[in-house]
């Protein structure tokens, strides 16, 4: 029910570059609606930036060491997506094709938030419980000496102050902040009662953790708990699309060289085991990244050329890290979420599945964006020694202890791909490219505004083989 479908059968021949979540979405709707489509891949593999390494998985990034992934049996690193958002597409299609998902822990106020103004790293709990009480209080004296009288009734500044004496769990008569069990427990209720973790810090110490994104990442609809994550792995729906549109129809290691778009057909010229191959079709779907389709010659056009040259990739790493225990549960009863940091790092991930397992896969770091990402130049050997000097600041030497392997992805250095998403300051040309050069039609979540999301990959599947199938029926 609400699935996606194409009404109407037809037979074209369609060439669809690039087998990531847009190509193989792309060529399994249009398969359903008797289209006979080819997925032309220049990686080894399936997925694209849906990649999810395991032991036994080779690869090499553009000027590194080959790195050979080691994790143990049901180990897995997502290295691209990671996490659903409830609403999303997505779900959808997991669902459609059958595809299990199990909870993606996002937010876990037990974990920790560490920054430089810290002396120690505090549990993500006392921040929040923290920073909502001193705003209460702040917020709640400058009503009661005045400073909103203009803006609210009397009426409205009673149900604010009652408000927040609630929300920051203030003394109710004076409306001091004098800290809350909310912070955690120096020693946990049982027999007898919690005893509240202090000491309170001060106001100005608690501002001076200045890191808001530790309080503010599950905000946003895109993050908001709880979200979701295929069991066992999120390539789950890149194998299931596979599947179902046939091995013979994806031709890996086949790169592109030429695209021509004639008035009858389109050509497009690859480089694979065969050796020089030219396909012909009748339409072809380019779901590369934009400013690697704007790098294969042909004769897309000048107009189309510049507006894919307009492309920004973006930087994003993750380095996954086994160890041979789960210190993480064991010690700090952590499971799943992150701790959120100032570091360069930027954040811990601990795993969402295989809880009270032997081993224990986390994320050690993961940047997004440009700034400060110190990790994308190095090699492999020098992001592993450098996540464990930084994840020691907030956990201390078990972090550099039991440590059986590491594998890490920095996007822009993939080959084929260079760019962990793309995105366009001038949304003119992204008009341009949503529209078909000839007989060649660009599909692509930098199409979207769900620019990162595997979401915004099916979506732009969704409207690119809607627009053809139209155009082929009306001919
Ligand atoms: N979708 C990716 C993630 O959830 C990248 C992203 C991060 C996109 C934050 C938007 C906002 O990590």
């Amino acid at each position: 029910p609400g699935d996606f479908s194409l009404t109407g059968r037809a037979a074209a021949k369609v060439l669809i570059l690039g087998a990531g979540v847009t190509g193989l979405a792309c060529a399994y709707e249009l398969g359903k609606a008797g289209y006979d489509c080819t997925v032309i891949e220049a990686r080894d593999r399936v997925g694209g930036r849906c990649l999810t390494l395991r032991g036994g998985d080779r690869f090499t990034e553009i000027g590194d060491e080959q790195q050979v992934v080691r994790f143990g049996e049901g180990g897995y690193f997502n290295a691209g997506p990671a996490r659903i958002a409830q609403w999303m597409v997505t779900m959808d299609y997991c669902r459609e094709l059958g595809v299990p998902v199990e909870v993606f822990i996002n937010d876990n106020a037990q974990a920790y938030v560490y920054t430089r103004g810290m002396k120690a790293p505090i549990r993500a709990a006392a921040y929040r419980a923290d920073m909502y009480g001193y705003l209460s209080e702040l917020l709640a004296k400058a009503t009661n000496a005045g400073a909103l009288n203009r803006r609210l009734t009397r009426a409205d500044r009673q149900v604010l102050l009652d408000f927040l004496a609630e929300f920051g769990d203030l003394d109710r008569r004076t409306y001091d902040y004098g800290g809350s069990d909310r912070r955690g427990y120096a020693t946990p209720p049982g027999v007898q009662p919690g005893k509240m973790l202090g000491p309170v810090p001060s106001v100005s110490e608690v501002l001076g953790y200045d890191l808001p994104r530790a309080l503010t990442k599950t905000a946003s609809q895109e993050q908001a708990a709880p979200m979701f994550q295929m069991v066992g792995g999120m390539d789950g729906l890149v194998r299931a699309f596979a599947e179902r549109i046939g091995e013979d129809r994806i031709l890996t290691r086949t790169k592109v060289t030429r695209i021509d778009t004639l008035p009858d057909r389109v050509d497009v010229t690859c480089e694979g085991p065969d050796g020089t191959v030219v396909h012909t079709a009748d339409y072809c779907i380019a779901t590369l990244p934009p400013h690697l389709i704007a790098r294969i010659p042909g004769n897309l056009g000048a107009p189309v050329v510049s507006a894919l040259t307009a492309a920004q990739p973006t930087p994003a790493g993750k380095i996954a890290i086994e160890y041979d225990r789960r210190w993480w549960e064991l010690e700090d009863k952590i499971f799943g979420g992150s701790t959120e940091t100032d570091l360069d790092i930027t954040r811990i991930w601990y795993p969402s599945y295989g809880f009270f397992g032997e081993r224990g896969i986390l994320i050690g770091y993961y940047t997004i964006g440009s700034a400060k990402d110190t990790f994308t130049p190095l090699p492999h050997r020098e992001r592993h020694r450098r996540a464990l000097t930084q994840g020691k600041k907030i956990h201390g030497e078990k972090y550099r202890t039991g440590v059986l392997s590491s594998a890490s992805v920095a996007w822009t250095r993939q080959p084929y791909i260079e760019g962990a998403w793309a995105t366009f300051t001038d949304p003119g040309v992204l008009a341009t490219l949503r529209r078909p050069a000839g007989r060649v039609y660009f599909a692509g979540d930098w199409l979207t505004n769900l620019n990162a999301w595997i979401a915004g990959s099916l979506e732009s599947a969704r409207t690119v083989v809607t627009d053809l199938h139209r155009r082929v029926l009306s001919q």
